[in-house]
């Protein structure tokens, strides 16, 4: 038998879904006709003509930057890419088969070791922070890549805007712009979306009044996982094992029958197809070219897959799936994606946390208690 002790509406929606908990003037969401903007801005016209240093400023700023501010913010965030060397060390002498996440989760706390600002809370210390932890991420994935094949990290050059900096210390030598401008386009799309696990996680890390690299370590953990950010390598893994268009039919309902996930597919926000899930696909579609990313076909067995699950499950794609195929083409291993996604979203982390200490009230939720009734202790020596 069992008690509950909270008052509670006949039928609770289970992992808090379409519960609101708490404002934000950072993103508007509506899932039912995919629509999604940063501060008003649609996430369409951000794609098309935006830049991830662009949408970084309008995130923290709350508004578009003038050519001026762009300019600078955009020199600012570049002169802060290089992390101490002791952290690099460290992700060289990572142990064989630590996962990448998991590396990066722990660098980008080593990172507050080595912030001056580590402990400082005031508004400007938190932007100086969110501005360091920003630029310095992408040096740690880079760095995490290379070391993996016991390759030195490759300095970050300043020149370079973001999206080019990374492709650059990623692979030693300097992308086209074909490739800069897709990796580019998925930053923006990636960098916020509401209260995402992630995004939520470094909230209720924040509310605690914890400081913000702790946050951000908190949110990356969450990424972590493969229902959040580590979706897209699950993805990529399905469409090698999928192999080719002609086997997908077939490899799905074998899915579904087993109750299982394909990955890539429905949301718990969106109802229709991600909005950004279009833009992705364009760029990967540039980028495949005469690419051999492996065995497998990746366009053409995605695209069959999103006939198919329209027909069995009526399920469109998120942002996941097509990231997928555009990853691969720039040359990221799959076990590598969920930190290109990380790469992104550290800009809407940043700016969540800096909202929440705005205005701050500890987030402490209750639980509706479903355990046993109360019963005697029994001293250990008298139980059987
Ligand atoms: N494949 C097959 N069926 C799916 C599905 C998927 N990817 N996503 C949802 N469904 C089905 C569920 O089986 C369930 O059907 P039922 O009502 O007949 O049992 C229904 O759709 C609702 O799914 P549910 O898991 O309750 O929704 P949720 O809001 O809790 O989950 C996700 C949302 C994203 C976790 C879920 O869609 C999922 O696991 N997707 C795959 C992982 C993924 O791509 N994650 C990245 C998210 S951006």
């Amino acid at each position: 038998m069992t008690t509950t002790n909270v008052e509670t509406e006949p039928k609770k929606p289970t992992g808090l879904a379409g519960v609101i908990a708490g404002k934000s003037s950072v993103g508007f969401i509506d899932g039912k006709v995919g629509i999604l903007r940063y501060f008003g801005y649609d996430i369409h016209e951000l794609a098309e003509h935006s830049s991830f240093e662009e949408t970084v400023y309008l995130l923290w700023n709350g508004d578009l930057p003038s050519p001026p501010d762009l300019a600078d913010f955009t020199t600012s965030l570049a002169s802060q890419r290089p992390v101490a060397p002791q952290i690099l060390d460290f992700i060289a002498a990572a142990p064989a088969g630590v996962t990448p996440m998991g590396l990066l989760r722990t660098a980008v706390s080593a990172l507050g070791q080595y912030d001056p600002d580590a402990e400082e809370m005031s508004i400007a210390a938190n932007r100086r922070k969110a501005g360091r932890l920003t630029a310095q991420l992408a040096t740690l994935v880079a760095a995490i890549h290379r070391a993996r094949d016991n390759l030195q990290a490759v300095a970050p050059d300043p020149a370079l805007g973001h999206a080019a900096n990374f492709l650059y210390m990623l692979r030693g030598e300097r992308a086209d712009s074909t490739t800069t401008r897709a990796l580019d386009v998925a930053l923006v799309l990636h960098a916020d979306h509401g209260f995402n696990a992630s995004t939520f996680s470094a909230k209720v890390t924040a509310a605690t009044l914890s400081d913000l690299h702790s946050a951000v370590t908190s949110a990356t953990g969450t990424l972590k996982g493969p229902l959040h950010g580590g979706a897209n390598q699950r993805v990529r893994e399905m469409l090698d094992d999928i192999g080719t268009p002609e086997r997908v039919e077939e490899w799905v309902d074998a899915k579904l029958e087993a109750k299982q996930k394909i990955m890539g597919f429905g949301h718990r926000v969106y109802k229709v197809e991600d909005p950004r899930a279009r833009h992705l696909r364009d760029h990967a579609r540039a980028l495949q070219g005469d690419q051999d990313a492996g065995a497998t076909d990746l366009i053409a067995v995605s695209q069959r897959l999103v006939e198919v699950m329209a027909e069995r499950k009526g399920l469109a794609v998120n942002v996941d799936f097509w990231s997928a195929s555009l990853y691969s083409y720039l040359g990221v291993a799959p076990d590598l994606f969920p930190m290109v996604f990380a790469l992104s979203r550290i800009s809407g982390w940043t700016t969540h946390v800096m909202e929440q200490y705005a205005d701050n009230k500890l987030i402490r939720p209750r639980a509706e208690y479903i355990g046993p009734d109360a019963r005697a202790y029994v001293p250990v020596a008298d139980r059987d």
